[in-house]
């Protein structure tokens, strides 16, 4: 089945959960190296295995009607791990876009890159652009692919940013509100996820999205990336659609 024949956002397999669907997903695919390991396969084979789990799951998420995935796919500490896993997630990385680009244009997908341009490869760094650049008109769903992201990194940045707007006497510190840090992180103008999911039964966040997760619903499931797709995001978000969101308030039943 091609893209074209998908279904439109929000019609089938929309579980039916009291909360209704989240906006925004994103997800830490965790637990490719666990699963070559347990086949006697080299990680590398895990993290292949996980960009069909990934390409999968996205398909299941346009499908479901899901307006904007987020993915972690390459965190500020992953450069140190040994030097042919990194160059074997670079390379992947490069295939997917190159290789998936054009099946997510022509489905109505908009590119965004979350995290750290400075210091990329010249050729990722140029990959990175074009994906934006090709698919920025597109309005069915956003993709964010977190690269070289890390949260504290991306907090520092845009306090350095305001920080050097107030030294150079254009800002009031008064002015630095919630709002405007957050419209200096590499998440700019994209709604913080309603729904956070890890894989591989670990239970933290490991420096992904700390700013935005303040009212996001986590969701740690014990399956591992590689064998991820539309059945267990499914559970994700019925497991979403269970939770009461309160964003700090009271409980709509308790009537105040
Ligand atoms: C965690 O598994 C996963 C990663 C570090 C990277 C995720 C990457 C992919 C799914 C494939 C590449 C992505 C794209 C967009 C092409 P792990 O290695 O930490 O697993 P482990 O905890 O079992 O060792």
């Amino acid at each position: 089945m091609t893209d074209r024949q998908e279904a439109e956002p929000g019609q089938p397999d929309a579980p039916a959960a009291p909360g209704g669907l989240p906006r925004h997903v994103a997800i830490i695919m965790d637990g490719n190296g666990r699963w070559a390991t347990a086949r006697g396969l080299p990680r590398v084979e895990g993290h292949r295995r996980g960009v069909e789990a990934l390409r999968r799951t996205l398909k299941a998420a346009r499908e479901i009607g899901i307006e904007i995935v987020t993915i972690y796919s390459f965190s500020s500490e992953n450069w140190s791990r040994p030097l042919a896993e990194v160059s074997a997630l670079m390379g992947l990385l490069k295939r997917f876009i190159r290789n998936d680009l054009a099946e997510l244009h022509e489905a109505g997908v908009r590119v965004r890159i979350a995290g750290d341009r400075h210091d990329l490869a010249p050729d990722i760094a140029r990959l990175l652009v074009e994906a934006e650049a090709l698919t920025a008109g597109n309005r069915r769903q956003t993709l964010v692919v977190a690269f070289n992201y890390g949260s504290r990194q991306e907090i520092a940045n845009a306090a350095r940013a305001l920080a050097e707007e107030v030294a150079a006497g254009r800002r009031d510190p008064a002015s630095i509100t919630p709002e405007a840090i957050a419209g200096r992180l590499s998440t700019s103008g994209i709604p913080d996820p309603d729904l956070i999911i890890r894989t591989s039964g670990e239970e933290r966040l490991s420096n992904f999205m700390l700013w935005q997760a303040a009212y996001s619903e986590l969701v740690f499931q014990p399956i591992l990336w590689p064998d991820y797709g539309r059945e267990a995001l499914l559970e994700a978000l019925a497991e979403y659609g269970r939770r009461e969101r309160r964003f700090g308030g009271l409980a709509t039943a308790t009537g105040g």
